[in-house]
């Protein structure tokens, strides 16, 4: 069988970068097509990003000929991935999942929709079975698959495994948000350098929300976790990687190292599968005080799975004694690649495994 051809919307833009990046020489599929906005659309790709490609290696070399079409849902590929920006992506990704694409968005505008799965293949791939309804539901061949939000995360990958083990029932989380989560140009230099912007629009309810639909289940709707999330976001002045200060509380604690052991042993549909962009481990844990750090451990993960492994570090007992809150610990994701880019790639590597591509 031949690699499936894919197109990516938004292609020009950081997450579409990243995306051309993931799908490079990628056993399952082929890039075919490109779209962006009207002002990238008819131009050739090289020439669409001149002095806006901002990732190591370069634009692959048989990506820079490629044209940039417009976002139209006459575009062959039957897979999409959609790195659009969120002010255009809702009726756009309709528009393809309606004359039968299969699309894989990275935007918010689907996420809480009542028949869109929103996914991360470690922790809920069973919600995929919500596309079924979401294809009756509004008369479609095609569907939408949408993955959380950059910070989201990173966050649940790690609480999955504790959850599972112990009941995650109250979780309070503090981020450090890299500069690329807010696209290019994104945040202006003179507002982040020697700086710090304790506010990211949208981000907190964001991960609040995404974080219960995702630990929650489908059974014929989806079933929100009932444990209570409270998020504060700020923007540092880091390139890739975010950071997230963890505080969590169970409903049936272990000692530290047995969280440790917990976290470590986790695997999921993808690492059982053998989806080629999983990460061996999902979660590593280090054990040094002063890691995990963005610039040294982002790229967690090896070959197609680089900067897809989460990493946990300075995992504590919590030191009040009030009940609320049993661990603490700090948590980093890389925010373009496990939080973006790569996780649609997964999330379509699991829907092709899962036969939900035929
Ligand atoms: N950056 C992250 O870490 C991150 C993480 C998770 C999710 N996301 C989400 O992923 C999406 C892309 O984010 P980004 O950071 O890559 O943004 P970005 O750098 O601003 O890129 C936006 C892309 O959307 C295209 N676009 C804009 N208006 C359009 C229109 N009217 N019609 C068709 N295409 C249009 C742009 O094309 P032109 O170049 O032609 O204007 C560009 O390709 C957003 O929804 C964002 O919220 C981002």
């Amino acid at each position: 069988m031949g690699r499936r051809k894919v197109a990516v919307l938004g292609a020009t833009g950081t997450v579409g970068q990243r995306m051309i990046q993931a799908l490079d020489g990628h056993p399952w599929f082929e890039l075919a097509e490109l779209a962006a906005s009207e002002r990238s659309a008819g131009r050739r790709y090289a020439d669409a990003v001149e002095g806006r490609w901002k990732l190591e290696g370069g634009i692959p070399d048989y990506v820079r000929d490629m044209p940039v079409l417009p976002c139209s849902p006459d575009i062959e590929s039957s897979l999409v991935f959609s790195a659009l920006d969120s002010g255009v992506a809702g009726p756009i990704e309709d528009e393809f999942a309606d004359a039968g694409h299969y699309v894989c968005s990275n935007a918010k505008n689907h996420r809480m929709e009542d028949d869109v799965p929103l996914v991360i293949p470690e922790v809920n791939p069973g919600h995929l079975e919500a596309l079924e309804a979401q294809k009756s539901n509004r008369g479609r061949q095609g569907f939408v698959v949408t993955n959380p939000n950059c910070s989201t995360i990173g966050l649940v990958v790690a609480l999955k495994p504790l959850d599972d083990a112990y009941g995650a029932r109250r979780a309070h989380v503090v981020t450090s948000q890299a500069i690329s989560g807010a696209g290019y140009p994104g945040v202006a230099s003179l507002d982040i350098h020697d700086n710090l912007v304790p506010y990211i629009s949208g981000e907190e309810e964001k991960m609040e929300a995404e974080s219960r639909k995702l630990l929650g289940s489908w059974e014929n709707g989806f079933r929100y976790a009932s444990m209570g999330i409270s998020a504060q976001c700020s923007r540092v002045p880091v390139i890739d990687g975010h950071m997230e200060f963890v505080f969590l509380g169970v409903d049936d604690p272990a000692d530290v190292d047995d969280a440790m052991r917990v976290m470590e042993a986790y695997r999921g549909k993808p690492q059982e599968l053998g989806l080629p962009t999983a990460p061996e481990q999902p979660v590593i844990v280090f054990r040094d005080d002063d890691r995990p750090q963005p610039r040294l451990d982002r790229y967690m993960g090896s070959g197609r799975a680089a900067g897809m492994a989460v990493s946990v570090g300075r995992l504590r007992e919590d030191t009040c004694d009030d009940g609320l809150f049993d661990y603490k610990f700090v948590v980093l994701s890389h925010n373009t690649v496990r939080g973006a880019a790569g996780a649609a790639v997964l999330n379509a590597e699991l829907l092709e495994a899962e036969g939900y591509l035929r």
